[in-house]
């Protein structure tokens, strides 16, 4: 990162917090799938006061029952993805970086990692699956200022108990013995109570700025992730250049970009490329909607090479329903229309 100055992005994000007992750390997956823990917890209760079922002579079936329930606890606790601080989502990163056609587990090992537009909610979640596997260092960097430091830092403990444990299933591949060894040198037992003393800075750490504006080295990175993040920024070409600025050569990149539009997350009615009826001067509340398969030529125009596009969410699309978008969109073909969420692999030249 280059000098620090009055306008540089802030990286004072760890306020000297007084962490609370694990009961106290604010959890934001407390409600999850519409159900909440609390409920679930009183069904149990309520079993036992009204002597459904009794502590003491609970039978086979019974227990089974039980462990079912604390079975479906624990998968919501850990696996719901749309929740923010969840293991599956602090993990998913690392998924998608192992379907790199460049990636093998031992590239990673020592490697400097950038989380663009990584949240304000859990903004080191992502990096750290990526630290569990290998990498040496983990820099998160979006506009939002950190929710809350407490939950980002007790997501890390969580990410690393799901993976010793095993609840984050066999798929990563990752050994306890090498999990270990790679978070010593971050203190658990402050991460369990969300004291965000217990991350290791030197390794792991959060800016809050523009992506374009944190002056990182030229060719000092080598992973750029990004996670719903570049249909987002109203020019996202300088962006994408930044990412060329400053990867090294050979370095790798993971994107995943939702160009749908995003009122489909309050309205499901809403088809997802509605917002392309528009004209192009209509101000759009949050996306620039690019489509995704156009990453492809501004990746390419910025020194990388795209190694596989994967197109996530497609939908139809006919003459009919093309006729009705404003310009550029009527006149694009239709299969780069019909990409509506897609994952980038590329790799700098
Ligand atoms: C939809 S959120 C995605 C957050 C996270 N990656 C995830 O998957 O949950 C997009 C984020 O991009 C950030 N963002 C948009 N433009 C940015 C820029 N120029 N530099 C840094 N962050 C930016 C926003 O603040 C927002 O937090």
């Amino acid at each position: 990162m280059g000098e620090e100055s009055e306008t540089a992005p802030d990286r004072a994000w760890l306020p000297a917090g007084a962490p609370g007992s694990v009961a106290s750390v604010p959890r934001t997956n407390r409600h999850l799938l519409g159900v909440e823990t609390a409920d679930l917890v009183a069904e149990l209760l309520s079993r036992l006061r009204s002597r459904e079922w009794d502590v003491r002579r609970l039978k086979t079936r019974e227990l089974k029952e039980l462990g079912q329930l604390a079975t479906d606890l624990s998968t919501r606790v850990h696996d719901v993805a749309p929740n923010r601080c969840s293991p599956a989502k602090s993990l998913a990163l690392l998924r998608k970086l192992r379907q790199h056609p460049d990636f093998t587990p031992e590239w990673l090992v020592g490697k400097t990692c950038v989380d663009v537009g990584c949240g304000g909610v859990s903004p080191l979640g992502a990096l750290f699956g990526l630290l569990m596997a290998g990498a040496e260092r983990g820099i998160g960097v979006d506009m939002d200022e950190l929710v809350d430091p407490r939950v980002a830092a007790r997501a890390l403990y969580d990410a690393r108990a799901a993976v010793i444990s095993g609840a984050s299933g066999p798929a990563l591949q990752l050994s306890v013995e090498d999990v270990l060894a790679r978070t010593k040198s971050f203190d658990f037992s402050k991460l369990a109570l969300g004291d965000p003393a217990g991350i290791d800075r030197s390794r792991l750490d959060f800016v809050r700025g523009a992506f374009e504006a944190c002056g990182f080295d030229e060719s000092s990175v080598d992973l750029i992730c990004s996670q719903s993040f570049l249909e987002h920024p109203p020019e996202p070409e300088a962006l994408v250049a930044e990412m060329g600025r400053i990867s090294r050569p050979g370095a790798l990149g993971v994107h995943a970009i939702d160009g749908a539009d995003h009122r489909v997350y309050r309205d499901a009615s809403v088809h997802p490329l509605h917002f392309l009826e528009f004209p192009a001067d209509r101000p759009d509340d949050c996306c620039n909607r690019v489509r995704p398969l156009d990453f492809v030529d501004l990746f390419e125009r910025h020194g990388f090479e795209v190694r596989e596009v994967v197109h996530v969410t497609t939908v139809e699309i006919d003459e009919q329903l093309r006729s009705r978008f404003a310009e550029p969109y009527r006149s694009m073909d239709l299969e780069r229309l019909s990409c509506v969420r897609a994952k980038l692999f590329v790799r700098r030249r």
